[in-house]
């Protein structure tokens, strides 16, 4: 099952998601592939497995195999391919090819056999990056960071899955919205929270991710929160919403 996370705005928790709801699954024995791409390439980092020589943007330039440049983590079960900056140079220089939305698509079905779960990491834009990899996936997942506006640009990311589904995947579904960075003090985070589940409803994962500084130190180690600090509230709170993603996905391993 092929997931994508996505949000056009920077900064609201995408990459600290993917990273560790990936370590999560991984964790209880799922067969994992985080694929990150985003130019700046802070997935990559996290694992400590940014490398540009074998970069999903060489298989896009057609340098290397998917197979060969997919790369062991230090963590069991969880394979990554990295980014790197040349990856945004991909948005016009595939911008005359007629399959560009389906060049992922195409590259994972070799590979797909491998594992149970793929993540992909986007960048903050709706560009060829986000949509290739809508195109390519099962479900979306949407973070959601408790501040001002955040709910303001999401009907423009509502538009965008509706036309990929109308035009290019019929098949892509909304796996939910998850809400990072609560703040339990702040009393905006609780009038977010309300508004966001008044509007969507049960698509809203049930737990929210809390401000925790121990998130945002573990990349600097190259590790991920759950590894680096099992026992801090921000990586409970993946733990807990991993298993509420299990219980959410349609499982359609293998396809
Ligand atoms: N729940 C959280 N609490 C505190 N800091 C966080 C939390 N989630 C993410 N961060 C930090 O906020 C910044 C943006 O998060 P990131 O996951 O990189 O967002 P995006 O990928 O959407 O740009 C990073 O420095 C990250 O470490
Ligand atoms: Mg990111």
């Amino acid at each position: 099952m092929i997931i994508t996370i996505a949000n056009q705005k920077g900064g609201v928790g995408k990459t600290t998601t993917v990273v560790n709801l990936a370590t999560a699954l991984a964790s209880i024995d799922k067969k994992v592939l985080v694929i990150d791409m985003d130019p700046q390439y802070n997935s990559s980092m996290s694992f400590d497995a940014y490398d540009p020589k074998l970069s999903i943007y060489r298989v896009f330039s057609n340098e290397v195999k998917i197979n060969n440049a997919i790369q062991k983590s230090q963590i069991p079960n969880l394979d990554v391919i990295s980014a790197c900056e040349n990856l945004a140079a991909a948005e016009y220089e595939l911008a005359d090819d007629e399959n560009r939305n389906y060049l992922l698509k195409d590259y994972l079905s070799n590979i797909m056999n491998f594992y149970e779960y793929v993540f992909i990491d986007t960048p903050p834009t709706l560009g060829l990056l986000t949509i290739s990899s809508l195109v390519a996936s099962d479900e979306i997942l949407i973070p959601v960071q408790c501040e001002f506006f955040a709910l303001e640009g999401l009907s423009k990311l509502i538009k965008t899955i509706d036309a990929v589904k109308t035009n290019l995947n019929t098949s892509l579904k909304l796996n939910g919205i998850i809400l990072t960075m609560y703040d339990r003090r702040n009393s905006l985070s609780s009038l977010i929270e309300k508004e966001a589940r008044e509007y969507f409803d049960t698509n809203v994962y049930k737990f929210n991710v809390p401000r925790n500084v121990r998130l945002s130190e573990a990349p600097s180690h190259g590790l991920p929160a759950i590894i680096y600090d099992l026992k801090c509230s921000g990586s409970q709170a993946y733990i807990a919403l991993a298993k509420e993603f299990l219980e959410r996905s349609i499982h359609q391993i293998g396809k």
